[in-house]
């Protein structure tokens, strides 16, 4: 089966190009400017960009166990129609993905329902060193150094330290320090609002758990990725960013800051915390200038009804994946980015980081996940119209210009103008740690 995609700019590793790109079977087969007549589907996609697929390497799709707020069905539909053709899921999951027979388990649920491709971080937990040590399948482990949604929370110096020192497979970490947000929450006195989620989980709880994780892995030379930051201040731990550390940014920290807890109250919590105007700008800054390398999402979907308790009832966390791309294809329509650099942050990075096989670029012998972008498009995000099975996004209303319009997996046609095709089936991202991650080039 072949599919030749003519006429698009596409975003290649060396920038964008004029040219037509040849399918064959699941993999990208030809990129030139010669006409290959004999494909068996012609897609003229005059006026529009083709991309690599979207990674998103921080997602909370909430199977098993949670499924009332997520389903890998609802997620991976959202993903196809936001152009995310590869996710990595947390593993905050019940039961929490912190042994083999879970991993397991969620690999075989992903492998019969998901749209797009998959894999799955093992957490963990302060004891669990030999379970880390042998999930070679997975991307790398999760460290809640914080606690969060679920019951994942390594605290204990010693255990960290373990962690860091006796395990090779790369380490995404959550850096809240949780005795600062115990802290914090036990000296608040007065009655609790939402915008006291930022006040407990404050912008030193984020500092000195960043500055503990940085210092693990400078100390044991071992591969570390700094999952949402949320503050400018973070960046400084990370303007040394030779070596193995690397780092990330979510749109809600980009968008959003605690000035609107008073139009969107708790579907803008999350953890980390919001924090201000300034923290948008200086996080831009460090997306721009390279000291962070990789955009995803942490979308963590939770019901209307469990946001509308009051806080502290109301859980952290909002969806974002089916909105993502677009969010950002609207910045380049803004000036605020280029679409290369769209491209590196959300599709080539994630790749390198986590030494995915085959993925993140438009390149010979490289998987064909594409999504065809169209800049002039502009539409409005609207509940009522999102795939994720939770049904709101915090950016309902927000009109952007800018948006994926045909996505493949593995080479088959997944979404069209929204339309999906149910039979297609991602697969299991394969992970090569030998590669030596982001900075081995
Ligand atoms: O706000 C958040 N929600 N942050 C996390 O780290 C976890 C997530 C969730 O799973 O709900």
């Amino acid at each position: 089966m072949k599919t030749l995609i003519r006429n698009a700019t596409v975003v290649l590793p060396g920038g964008c190009e004029r040219v037509h790109v040849l399918v064959e079977g699941s993999t990208i087969a030809a990129i030139d400017a010669a006409d290959h007549a004999r494909a068996d589907t012609i897609v003229d996609a005059s006026g529009l960009h083709l991309l690599p697929g979207v990674i998103d390497d921080q997602v909370h799709f909430r199977e098993p166990g949670l499924t009332h707020k997520e389903d890998l069905r609802h997620a991976s539909r959202a993903c196809a129609k936001g152009g995310v053709t590869s996710f990595l899921d947390m593993p905050n999951t019940k039961p929490t993905a912190t042994n083999r027979a879970a991993l397991e388990d969620k690999r075989n649920r992903a492998a019969a329902s998901s749209l797009v491709n998959f894999g799955f971080f093992i957490g963990a937990t302060p004891d669990n060193l030999e379970e880390l040590q042998e999930a070679e399948r997975a991307p790398g482990i999760k460290v809640f150094l914080g606690s969060s949604t679920g019951e994942l929370l390594v605290d204990d110096a010693q255990a960290l330290e373990r962690i860091f020192a006796e395990t090779t497979l790369p380490i995404a970490a959550h850096c809240e320090d949780e005795a600062t947000i115990r802290e914090n929450a036990s000296s608040w006195t007065g009655p609790l609002d939402v915008a006291d989620h930022s006040r407990i989980r404050d912008a030193r709880a984020a500092w000195i758990a960043t500055r503990r994780a940085t210092d693990l892995a400078r100390k044991h030379g071992h591969r570390l990725h700094v999952l949402h930051l949320s503050t400018a201040a973070e960046l400084d731990l990370l303007a040394d960013h030779r070596g193995r550390i690397t780092a990330e940014v979510c749109p809600h920290h980009l968008f959003f800051h605690t000035g609107d807890y008073a139009r969107l109250g708790s579907l803008v919590q999350m953890n980390p915390s919001l924090k201000t105007a300034e923290d948008n700008e200086g996080l831009w800054k460090g997306l721009l200038e390279g000291t962070i390398q990789v955009v995803a999402t942490d979308h963590a979907p939770h019901t209307l009804e469990e946001k509308a308790r009051p806080y502290p009832q109301s859980p952290s966390g909002l969806p974002a994946v089916e909105n993502s791309l677009a969010l950002f294809l609207d910045q380049v329509n803004r000036g605020r980015c280029a679409i290369e650099q769209v491209v590196r942050w959300m599709c080539d990075a994630p790749a390198r980081v986590w030494d995915m096989v085959g993925k993140g670029r438009i390149e010979v012998g490289y998987d064909a996940d594409l999504v065809l972008v169209d800049l002039a498009r502009s539409d409005t995000i609207v509940n009522d119209r999102q795939e994720t099975k939770c049904r709101w996004s915090p950016w309902h209303g927000t009109t952007l210009r800018g948006w994926p319009v045909r996505t493949w997996v593995l080479g088959r046609e997944v979404f069209r103008d929204g339309r999906f095709d149910e039979s297609v089936r991602g697969g299991e991202i394969r992970f090569d740690h030998a590669r030596g991650g982001y900075w081995a080039g």
